[in-house]
């Protein structure tokens, strides 16, 4: 199994995206010693348990490279300094805006794997991906592209489904494939900025099932120009083996999802970064192995079936959708995923598409709660005594 862990090196950003979801006051960077401890802790517990077998950090924020190259050779230092045979991935999302041949170089020596975000040509991403004077970010994040590929490294993009991409798909999918850029699609979180934008930025379940659907009909048949669509290759995949492909199909990614903040404040997700009721505790007060084990903790690995989940003939790999997503918008992680109905219409959309060519979906996962993984091997308690938090951060804690 991989642990996960996404560190945000800072919160600090060169850009201002209208639909920013970055809840966060707290604008530090991350301490050497913060660092150390992270990179140390979290690769003990690969040590200490025998079914994490790699260790995936995912460097984010905030922009990461804000931190500057020193921070980023700390990384490499303190991983070299820790690692003692643990096998682990680095990964940075980034808005690329500040990656020149120095920093791609980098990149490139140290293996690391580099998502960019770039919600499609020009114009569309300049809608919202903007710097603080309204000006469009799309040259600078292109020509980190170029600089990525001149040291031989193969960029991925993030594309946010929002009202300024849903009705545009085919025009995106057509500039990813001219430019031969792998992809992953998510949907508009509510959260931070966007929730202050919310009017102008929003969909609904149906649109993004539209959008999707749309996308991905086109990039399946496609006979030539093919990229990899992660989120498309995931649930198919999903719909194949009978069991949840990644985190927003898990009953339990708190299982091995976790994400540090500049200040070592720990979170079961890094969508869920900055919100006071889903800070599990600070590695500066106690080990991570204890946090992770602690009630807290569990409460967020004990996420409740909802009924009509339960129901639900998509439940074995949708599992009530996105635990964070369910948060931001409801409050409570308990809920289903604001985009419930979209998910459902995926899911038979893509078990349709299978059922043209005979392929059936793969029969139920026997341990899909577990999301495939014999219970018995899973890290980390558990059982929790405590209701989960059910704090309503419909608020921006930027208000509080
Ligand atoms: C918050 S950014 C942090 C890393 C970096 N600054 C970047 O832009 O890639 C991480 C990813 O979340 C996406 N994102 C930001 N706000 C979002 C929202 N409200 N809903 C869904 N995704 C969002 C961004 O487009 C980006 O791909
Ligand atoms: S999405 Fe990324 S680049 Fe845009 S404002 Fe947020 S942190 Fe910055
Ligand atoms: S599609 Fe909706 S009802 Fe079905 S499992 Fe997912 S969130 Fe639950």
């Amino acid at each position: 199994m991989r642990l996960v862990n996404v560190v945000k090196p800072t919160h600090i950003c060169n850009l201002a995206c209208t639909y920013c979801y970055s809840d966060d006051v707290r604008k530090p960077v991350m301490a050497a010693e913060t660092l150390g401890v992270t990179i140390r802790e979290t690769l003990e517990l690969a040590k200490q348990y025998e079914s994490v077998d790699e260790v995936d950090f995912i460097w984010h924020g905030g922009e990461p490279l804000v931190a500057g190259r020193e921070f980023f050779e700390s990384i490499v230092s303190f991983q070299s300094e820790f690692a003692s045979g643990v096998r682990f991935t680095n990964s940075v999302q980034t808005n690329g805006t500040l990656i020149d041949s120095r920093w791609a170089e980098f990149f490139a020596k140290e293996g690391f794997n580099v998502s960019l975000s770039l919600d499609g040509p020009e114009e569309i991403n300049d809608r919202f991906r903007v710097y603080r004077s309204g000006a469009g970010s799309f040259a600078k994040t292109w020509k980190a592209i170029q600089a990525l590929r001149a040291v031989g490294l193969n960029p991925g993009v993030c594309i946010v489904l929002s009202r300024a991409t849903i009705d545009r798909t085919q025009e995106i999918l057509r500039f990813l494939s001219d430019n031969h850029l792998r992809f992953n699609v998510i949907p508009l979180t509510l959260s931070g900025s966007a929730r202050d934008h919310y009017d102008e930025l929003s969909i609904t379940p149906q649109e993004y099932a539209r959008a999707w659907i749309s996308m991905y009909d086109e990039w399946i048949d496609a006979k030539d120009g093919y990229v990899y669509g992660h989120d498309f290759v995931v649930k198919t995949r999903a719909i194949l083996y009978g069991k949840a492909a990644d985190c927003i199909g898990m009953s339990n990614c708190a299982d091995f999802n976790l994400s540090v903040d500049p200040i070592g404040d720990v979170y079961p997700c890094a969508s869920l970064s900055g919100n006071p009721a889903a800070k599990l505790g600070n590695i500066g007060d106690a080990p991570l192995v204890d946090i992770l084990n602690d009630e807290r903790s569990t409460t967020f690995r004990n996420r409740a079936v909802d009924p009509q989940c339960a129901e639900c003939k998509w439940q074995h790999v949708c599992h009530g959708g996105c635990m964070s997503r369910a948060y931001k918008f409801t409050g409570n992680i308990n809920s289903r995923d604001f985009y419930c109905p979209g998910l459902f219409e995926i899911y038979e959309h893509v078990a349709g598409r299978l059922a043209k060519h005979s392929i059936a979906p793969g029969t139920r996962n026997r341990w899909h709660m577990t999301d495939g993984l014999d219970p018995a091997l899973v890290p980390f308690k558990q059982t929790a005594t405590k209701e989960p938090p059910r704090v309503i951060p419909i608020h921006s804690i930027r208000e509080v």
